[in-house]
Formats: structure tokens, C-alpha cells, sequence
């Protein structure tokens, strides 16, 4: 009787996975059109100047003056501008302009890469919706990004529109090149995404494999180790791009710390509830005690920075915002100044996995558009001046 239950759960759970499966592939068809890959939107000149900093009169002049590319118009005659279009500005700007090198913001020479791992291990803490904001911000302000996915779930994947567990069932993400089995080069599985400037190396499901494997490579001391398989890996890519930022999974495993020990910079993630901010310190606990033996093993880790991001944040939510300020009394100037506030724009934006940056505008209300996406900028333009610290510029 028992085995027979137990089948029959087995097999519905099954059904239930392919029915699933189904609707989601018809929901992603739908969101995307058929067959077709994600796009990334144009931009308007206002959007452009405050991404690049040249000013809208500016803008106007500097093309009546024949200086920019001619781009697309809209059915008004607005100048419609795509993400290389921008870059080709900003380009034209850093030739000509007068502090041409502040439309460079990457990296000069002999500054190294910055690989910032985006972590905690209370599940949904907003560490992906952060990762693919902060990346997507990055590249549109003329950085080059390699977004690093390091959970099975795969959701910083799905949100640049791959199924992960049918695109990279078998082969094609990260796992590939940390495996300890016959690993391939990071180039291999980098994928170029729709959006400019932004690569992703996908994961899947797979990748869960990467713990048990790392635990018996420990046992049997298969080198190189768990705590340099990654920065190995990025070495290959390392010239390619500025930034690179990695999605953690919701755990204190070996993946999540095979992405630390990578990492020049750190971003904790917390929403600012009691739950939250207990599990919070708990992770720091066990991550600060797994680290010290790591280093009594192979020397001292040594990252730039450590902070942490408010997220998910309700301003008019008292105990929130009590939370919050409890936070910035412990944790002083380690917690941005800019939260990243809780938004219908996001959560609505996350069901077709777009981003506030790919939403269409007229799509949404624009108040609600306004107020996110200068939460959102905020943060990214704070913890940017931590990144540009970091390689020893001048930051207001
Ligand atoms: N600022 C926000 N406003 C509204 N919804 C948000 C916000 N940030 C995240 N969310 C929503 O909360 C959910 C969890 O966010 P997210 O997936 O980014 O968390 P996570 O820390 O990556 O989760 P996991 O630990 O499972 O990897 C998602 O549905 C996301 O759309
Ligand atoms: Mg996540």
C-alpha cells in the first residue's frame, strides 16, 4: 500500500513538473514573441544625459555640430538612441570633451578587474534582482560586465531570458569550468546577451553538482582547490571587462564560497526585517569563521570592500525603517546611504523577467517609474564610487 502512494505521488510530482514546464515555455513565448530573443530597448535624450552626464543642450549641440553619430528618430522626430550609441558618444566625448576621461569609467591601466560577489544566505533577500540591476546600470554607464550566475535556480539566467533547464540541461554554464573533471575555459560558456556591454555566464541546475564534487576533491586534495577554481577561471577573461558581478546562491557552501574567495568586493543584501537581519548576522557569524580558517590555511583574503545594501524597503513601514536605522547605528557607513526601495514596478517587471532598465517606459505609471528608478540609480551611482575608490580615484 505504501509503495504504492509513494508512486503515485513520484509520478504526479512528475506530471506536475512537465505541466508546469509547459506553461512556463508558453508564458515565455508569449512575454518574448515567438521564437525570438530578448531585445534591449532605445533610449531618449534625457535618458542618454543622464546616463553619460553630457548635458541635453549639450547633446543637441554637439550633434547639429555634426560631432555624434546620427541616430534613430521616433514618429515625433525625437533622437531614439541604442546602448552602442551611446557608447560611441561617450567615446566621442572622452576624444574631445573637456574632462575626456570621466566618460571612461572603467578600468585605466594597471587597475585590476573588480569581482564583486552579491550575497547572504536568507533566501530571497533581493541578491538577484540586485545583481542584474547593478549589472545592466554598469553596462549602460559604459562599463563592461560580465554577470557571473553562481546558483543552480539559475534566476539571474532566466531573467536574460534563458531556460536554463532546457538550454544548459546538459552542458554551457559555469559548472563547466569549475568542474575538477576535465574543466573547459570560461570563454566557452560566456554568452553574449542582448544586452550592450553585458555578458552572462549561465548556470543550471548542474552546478549543484560543484558541492559534492568540491567536497570529495577536498578529501582527496585534487588541485587546484575550491578557494581558486574561479579566480583561475576569470584569469582567462580577465581583459575583457571591467566589472564582473556574481549572483550567490541563498547557502554557505563551497559555491558561495568559491565565489568570495574570488571576489575583490563584497554587497550583503538585507531586507530589513527582524527575521532578515537575524539570519543576517548569523551568515556573517559563520562566513567570518569559515573565512579565519581559510586564511590559517592559505593566507589572508583580502577584499577592498564590504557593504551592505538596504533592501526591499518600505519607508512608511515603522518597524522597517527602525530596522533599518538599527542597521546604520551597527554597521556605520558600511550600509549605503541609498536604499533600494520596494517596488510594484519590480515585482511586475521580474514576472516577464524584464528589468526596470528594459521595462518600456509607457508601459508603466510613470510616477511609480520615477521614484524606483531613482532608488535604483541611486544605489548603483553610491556603490559605483566605492568600486572607482577602490582603484584609487578621487570620488566627491
Ligand atoms: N525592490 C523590490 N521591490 C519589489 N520586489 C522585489 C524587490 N527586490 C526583490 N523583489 C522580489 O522579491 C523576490 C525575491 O527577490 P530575488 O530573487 O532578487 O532574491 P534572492 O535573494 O536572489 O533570492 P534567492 O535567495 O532565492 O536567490 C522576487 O520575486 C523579486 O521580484
Ligand atoms: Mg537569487
Amino acid at each position: 500500500m505504501k509503495t504504492v502512494e509513494t508512486k503515485s505521488i513520484a509520478a504526479s510530482i512528475a506530471s506536475n513538473a512537465t505541466r508546469l514546464s509547459e506553461a512556463l515555455n508558453s508564458h515565455m513565448r508569449n512575454s518574448f514573441q515567438p521564437d525570438s530573443r530578448k531585445t534591449l530597448r532605445k533610449f531618449h535624450p534625457a535618458e542618454v544625459s543622464e546616463l553619460t552626464g553630457i548635458s541635453l543642450s549639450n547633446l543637441r549641440t554637439r550633434h547639429q555640430d555634426g560631432d555624434f553619430p546620427e541616430v534613430e528618430t521616433d514618429s515625433r522626430g525625437r533622437r531614439l538612441y541604442s546602448a552602442e550609441d551611446i557608447d560611441q558618444i561617450r567615446e566621442v566625448m572622452a576624444r574631445t570633451g573637456r574632462n575626456g576621461d570621466s566618460y571612461r569609467p572603467g578600468r585605466r591601466e594597471n587597475d585590476p578587474l573588480q569581482i564583486i560577489s552579491i550575497v547572504n544566505f536568507k533566501g530571497g533577500s533581493s541578491k538577484t534582482t540586485s545583481a542584474i540591476h547593478l549589472a545592466q546600470r554598469y553596462a549602460l554607464r559604459g562599463y563592461r560586465v560580465l554577470a557571473v550566475d553562481m546558483d543552480p535556480q539559475a534566476s539571474l539566467t532566466t531573467m536574460f531570458g534563458y531556460r536554463p533547464e532546457i538550454e544548459f540541461a546538459e552542458s554551457g554554464t559555469i559548472y563547466d569550468a569549475l568542474k575538477y573533471e576535465n574543466p573547459v575555459p570560461l570563454s566557452q560558456v560566456i554568452r553574449k546577451t542582448y544586452f550592450h556591454n553585458l555578458d552572462l555566464a549561465p548556470a543550471g541546475l548542474l552546478l549543484s553538482e560543484y558541492e559534492t564534487e568540491t567536497a570529495y576533491a577536498l578529501q582527496h586534495k585534487v588541485d587546484p582547490p575550491f578557494t581558486q577554481r574561479l579566480a583561475i577561471a576569470l584569469d582567462e577573461v580577465e581583459a575583457n571587462y571591467d566589472l564582473v558581478i556574481i549572483d550567490c546562491p541563498p547557502q554557505l557552501g563551497f559555491t558561495t564560497m568559491t565565489a568570495l574567495l574570488a571576489s575583490t568586493g563584497l554587497l550583503i543584501t538585507v531586507v530589513p526585517s527582524m527575521l532578515d537581519v537575524a539570519s543576517m548576522a548569523q551568515f556573517l557569524e559563520m562566513a567570518g569563521e569559515t573565512v579565519e580558517a581559510l586564511e590559517d590555511a592559505a593566507g589572508p583574503i583580502d577584499w577592498n570592500f564590504l557593504k551592505f545594501l538596504i533592501a526591499r524597503y518600505e519607508p512608511t513601514d515603522v518597524p522597517q525603517s527602525q530596522m533599518a536605522g538599527f542597521l546604520r547605528s551597527i554597521l556605520l557607513d558600511q550600509v549605503l546611504t541609498t536604499p533600494m526601495l520596494k517596488s510594484t514596478a519590480i515585482s511586475d517587471a521580474g514576472m516577464t523577467q524584464q528589468t526596470i532598465y528594459e521595462l518600456d517606459p509607457s508601459h508603466v505609471v510613470k510616477k511609480t517609474l520615477v521614484r524606483i528608478l531613482e532608488s535604483v540609480n541611486g544605489v548603483a551611482d553610491e556603490f559605483e564610487k566605492t568600486i572607482q575608490t577602490a582603484w584609487g580615484r578621487e570620488t566627491d
